[in-house]
């Protein structure tokens, strides 16, 4: 295993350790496929970026579902692209959090999702989600954890004068931002960024990491 250097956009980048080859291999001719269920808020481009794993024969999945909460978001439009059921279930109809979690929960088992991914998930989760799907749901945040965790991760990051930021793929427990780390991704910080400039930069990393991070989760809950 080894780590390297990219230098896809105007600065290099660095990408923790991926899985053994033989470990991709394995996965991609496993029999089943994995059955995915998407979070998303946003413009779900990390929503994309697994779909188009799945397309280019990168990741064994399949993507069930994808639930979102916020009316008329790209990440549903994209969804509708990919042949993806895309199911609204906002927030705002729910008095209790833990509440519109069994919903969650009762949407992600009627599509029968195995693993969850949060992709740009902007809600705080309850013990509702995590028990249904133990070590089985992966979140993408926009900084390398435990630094920076929560809202605003690139401004955080720019607020502070780090040198480096980057991303990382992780297990969702309870306490934000806080499981298990899958895999993570480097970038360095230029002196003129904004937090739209740095975005750009990082999620391109993300969307490399992604697949891959889901295909380890995988492989680590099969050990
Ligand atoms: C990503 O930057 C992710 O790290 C954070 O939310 C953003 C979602 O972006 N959790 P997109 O909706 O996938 O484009």
């Amino acid at each position: 295993m080894t780590s390297n250097f990219t230098s896809g956009n105007s600065t290099p980048s660095l990408v923790s350790p991926v899985i053994d080859s033989h470990l991709i291999k394995e996965h991609l001719t496993a029999d089943s496929p994995l059955k995915l269920g998407i979070m998303a808020s946003g413009k779900g481009s990390n929503f994309e970026a697994v779909a188009q794993a799945i397309a280019d024969g990168k990741l064994n999945a399949q993507i069930q579902v994808l639930i979102y909460n916020n009316p008329g978001i790209l990440a549903a439009t994209r969804a509708q692209k990919w042949g993806v059921p895309a199911v609204l279930l906002n927030h705002r109809d729910y008095k209790k959090r833990k509440d519109f979690d069994k919903i969650i929960v009762d949407t992600l088992r009627a599509y029968e999702v195995d693993w969850v991914v949060m992709a740009g998930w902007m809600r705080v989760v309850t013990q509702v989600l995590i028990e249904a799907f133990p070590n089985q749901i992966i979140n993408i945040h926009p900084s390398l954890l435990p630094s920076f965790k929560g809202v605003r991760a690139l401004e955080q990051a720019l607020d502070a004068g780090v040198k480096i930021t980057g991303c990382t793929v992780h297990l969702v427990t309870l306490e934000i931002d806080s499981g298990r780390i899958l895999m993570q991704a480097a970038v360095p910080i230029e002196r003129d960024d904004t937090p739209e400039t740095l975005r750009a930069r990082v999620q391109v990393l993300e969307h490399r990491i992604l697949p891959q991070a889901i295909i380890l989760a995988a492989q680590l809950h099969n050990r």
